[in-house]
């Protein structure tokens, strides 16, 4: 529990340099890390630019998986998570295009899609470092409640919650959320060696009691981490109201 949602920001970032540093990645030895995005990673991610730019951290060999993305948007959608990552993040650092991955929204098959996408974490050795977000919901990528604690990347129909909550990107206006996504599934995070989650802001409190101080249950799906060997939750003051 840190203070407030700006030095939750900082705290992850400096724990992803750590890790990425102990590591000691190089070719043909990548560390492999899981990918957020909405809001509360937004301020991880420019400390990760910073360490970058001061000569910290490389991400030449580093390889990303991004957790999910809408069904039907266009790539150049501002909305849309492929836009985000390249945006917010993969075009201030080194990565290799080739080694960021996100999944199609736009694939022709999408069934498809999601199985390349588990194929190629599989083929990268798994990822050491899955981060991720929730939603007030307690949703885990856009595993929605009820999602099975085993599942894997699939496609996903949005509750009303989430297109509620995400609405604020789109005009304010329901209507224009797309209703399905591709999502990475609980099993596919649960299988990363260490699990990072973020959690600020008041409006998430129900979701981290649920998260730790209730059964594990697939009504809040990151609840599921409370079985993962080695899973962190880092959230701010405003997130414990309910604990
Ligand atoms: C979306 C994403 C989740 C993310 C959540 C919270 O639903 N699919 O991966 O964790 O939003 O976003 P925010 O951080 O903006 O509250």
């Amino acid at each position: 529990i840190l203070e407030d949602a700006s030095i939750v920001a900082d705290w992850a970032a400096r724990f992803v340099l750590q890790r990425i540093t102990q590591f000691a990645p190089g070719p043909g030895r990548h560390f492999v890390l899981g990918l957020p995005t909405g809001g509360t990673p937004l301020g991880m991610y420019k400390r990760l630019i910073e360490f970058h730019k001061e000569g910290k951290l490389s991400f030449k060999y580093v390889t990303t998986f991004n957790m999910d993305e809408y069904v039907g948007l266009p790539r150049d959608h501002p909305e849309s998570y492929h836009y985000y990552m390249w945006n917010e993040f993969f075009k201030h650092i080194d990565i290799e295009p080739s080694n960021a991955h996100v999944l199609d929204g736009n694939a022709s098959d999408l069934v498809v899609e999601c199985r390349r996408f588990e194929k190629l974490i599989q083929e990268a050795g798994g990822v050491h470092l899955f981060i991720g977000g929730i939603g007030p919901d307690g949703h885990i990528a856009f595993n929605e409640p009820g999602s099975s604690l085993v599942s894997r990347t699939r496609v996903k129909t949005l509750a009303y919650d989430t297109l509620d909550a995400n609405k604020r990107f789109f005009d304010n206006d329901i209507s224009k959320v797309p209703r399905q996504a591709l999502t990475v599934g609980v099993g596919t995070v649960m299988d990363a060696k260490e699990v990072m989650i973020l959690i600020t802001g008041v409006h998430k409190s129900l979701a981290l009691a649920k998260a730790v101080e209730e059964g594990v249950n697939h009504m809040w799906t990151v609840s599921a981490f409370q079985q993962h060997p080695q899973a962190l939750f880092v959230c701010d003051e405003d997130a414990t109201l309910e604990l």
